[in-house]
């Protein structure tokens, strides 16, 4: 089932699970997916995301890919890219919060990145299949800065999944906020 009447970037877009590992993301095409996070809305204008991007070859790669768990590695490893993506919950380690918003504005700017992704013939998939304490151990975020997720991005000729769940929009607003009786 294919998702009806909205914009063809957003139903065009879905999360294959090969990608071509003879394909590569050039400079300018990074530059531009990072652009696109960069106009995300935040809280405040808080801006309360980083992302780490890591292409084969290069030395940050070795640091990332021997986290992702073996699931995600069947699959993410062929990628021409991966994107470490971090948020900003609280301002220093003393843990005072500096924005309540900071993993909902990651969201946003991340489905800004894979939708200009996808508006460039790339494809996406983001995951939280690697492992998170390992991963923080050897990226050592600053104070107050946590790793939330990563992305693997490439070309891929995977068709999309015949059957793709989602819920209704009716079931979207039909919960879960009580009526009075
Ligand atoms: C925060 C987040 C974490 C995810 N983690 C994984 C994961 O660990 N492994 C995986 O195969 N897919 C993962 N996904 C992909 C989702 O399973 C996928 O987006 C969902 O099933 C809807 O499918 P679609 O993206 O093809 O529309 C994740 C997606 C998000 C947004």
């Amino acid at each position: 089932m294919r998702p009806g009447g909205v914009h063809p970037l957003l139903a065009g877009r879905f999360s294959p699970y090969t990608f071509d590992p003879s394909a590569g993301v050039d400079d300018r095409t990074l530059d531009l997916l990072l652009e696109a996070a960069r106009w995300a809305p935040s809280a405040g204008n808080s801006q309360p995301w980083g992302f780490l991007p890591v292409r084969p070859g290069e030395p940050e790669y070795e640091r990332v890919v021997p986290r992702l768990a073996a699931s995600s590695a069947r699959w993410a490893m062929d990628a021409s890219l991966l994107i470490v993506t971090f948020t900003r919950r609280y301002s220093d380690s003393s843990e005072t919060l500096y924005s309540e918003f900071a993993d909902y504005d990651l969201g946003q700017a991340v489905a800004h990145l894979t939708i200009q992704a996808q508006a460039m013939g790339l494809s996406s998939h983001q995951f939280r299949a690697f492992d998170l304490e390992a991963l923080t151990k050897e990226l050592d975020p600053d104070p107050g800065w946590a790793i939330v997720s990563m992305i693997a991005l490439g070309k891929s000729s995977d068709a999309p999944p015949a059957v793709r769940a989602r819920r209704s929009t009716a079931e979207l607003r039909s919960a879960p906020w009580s009526t009075p009786s």
